[in-house]
């Protein structure tokens, strides 16, 4: 069951995506325990986070195939102190491998080279290149010229293995090309997809520079572009709608040597990691305290189904002693991904501290 991915043996292709899923060493070792092969960690860069700090919104289509995640880059980027210390913290805990992740708002060497040397140092033997904040350098006439030098800068200096992920901003054939032409191997597929503002969001007005979308719709988009890295010889970390046995199996036919999974394990929890293995032969993450409204579940209402604590999202929903979860306060973010799930409106936003508003 190992695989040989570069120049690190993981004990199982399955692999967390960098996501809520490894924002902390202790998520990364539940996953270990429930079975995951290794790890790519939260995205970090080197920047100072400004006050306040956003929250996180959820958001389902109507029938649940689909959900948004509204956010920041302040709010999802760790800086490169957090991004360091997770490495430390993931690596002493845990025995899988660890990939660390990193990204800067620019293609310039310099922005990228310190941190990724900084892991190196750490003992990183391979790098994911996040290149999902490229913003306005995507359409520049000279982006390829800037992509492929940074590229190559890194290749040079670097004696450890570097992974660039994609996202469907990138064009397959075009990016794969100038991976190739560059001496890059593997490439980290693929990115959730940014999309305009839902209906789903009409109920507020929402402060958050990008919103994505996530789902096993994504699938087909991930398998063409790992069929398209396999046409440019690059080993695959491929994921993007992963969702069952069955998906693992189509992403490892179009040549993915591994494969992560990030929104399936937020949303069903740690033990959907047995099922994606089947066919094969704290701290806590840093809390965040939200605008003035939180969320609460209502005893009298709840039918104790228990689908709220059946994720990854948070560490604030616990069961009680009469079987019934509560939310704790202060570690709650109110980004209601609870309240999009519960199949009985138990869930409801309040202002602070209790006086319900919906
Ligand atoms: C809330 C959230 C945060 C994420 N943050 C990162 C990140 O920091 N860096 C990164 O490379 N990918 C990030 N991702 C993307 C995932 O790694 C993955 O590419 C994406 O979710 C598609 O895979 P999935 O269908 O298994 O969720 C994030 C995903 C989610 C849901
Ligand atoms: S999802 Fe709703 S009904 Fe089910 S346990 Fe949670 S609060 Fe109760
Ligand atoms: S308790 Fe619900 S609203 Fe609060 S952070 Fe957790 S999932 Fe989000």
């Amino acid at each position: 069951m190992s695989v040989q991915f570069l120049d690190t043996r993981f004990r199982n292709p399955i692999i967390l995506a960098s996501s809520p899923l490894t924002e902390s060493a202790y998520r990364i070792h539940s996953g270990e325990l429930h079975g995951a092969g290794g790890a790519i960690l939260k995205t970090c860069c080197t920047y100072e986070r400004k006050e306040p700090f956003e929250s996180r919104k959820v958001l389902f289509s109507p029938d649940h195939s689909r959900y948004y995640a509204y956010s920041s880059f302040e709010r999802e980027i760790l800086t490169a102190r957090e991004g360091l210390a997770l490495y430390q913290d993931a690596t002493s805990l845990c025995s899988i491998p660890i990939i660390p992740s990193v990204t800067a708002p620019s293609l310039e060497p310099e922005d990228w080279l310190p941190l990724c040397l900084d892991f190196q140092n750490a003992g990183a033997k391979l790098i994911q290149l996040d290149f999902f904040y490229l913003g306005t350098f995507l359409s520049r006439l000279d982006f390829s010229e800037h992509f492929s030098h940074l590229l190559e800068t890194l290749l040079r200096t670097l004696t450890c293995q570097i992974m660039p992920k994609v996202n469907v901003e990138l064009p397959a054939n075009y990016i794969f090309q100038l991976m190739e032409k560059a001496g890059v191997r593997a490439v980290s597929l693929l990115d959730s997809v940014r999309v305009p503002v839902t209906d789903a969001a009409n109920d507020e007005t929402l402060p958050f520079s990008s919103t994505s979308c996530f789902g096993a719709w994504q699938l087909p988009l991930s398998l063409h572009y790992a069929y398209a890295a396999k046409q440019h010889h690059l080993e695959i970390c491929g994921g993007g709608g992963i969702t069952n046995s069955a998906s693992v199996k189509q992403m490892q036919s179009c040549g993915a040597a591994l494969v992560q999974v990030a929104s399936s394990l937020l949303l069903h929890g740690y033990a959907k990691l047995r099922e994606l293995l089947e066919p094969l032969p704290d701290q806590n993450s840093p809390v965040r305290k939200p605008q003035n409204y939180n969320y609460q579940i209502r005893k009298d209402q709840c039918i104790r189904c228990h689908i709220c604590t059946d994720s990854l999202w948070c560490d604030a929903i616990k069961i009680g002693q009469d079987n019934v979860p509560h939310i704790q306060e202060e570690l709650c973010e109110a980004c209601g991904w609870c309240a999009g799930r519960c199949p009985v409106g138990s869930i409801v936003k309040c202002m602070n501290p209790l006086q319900e508003i919906f």
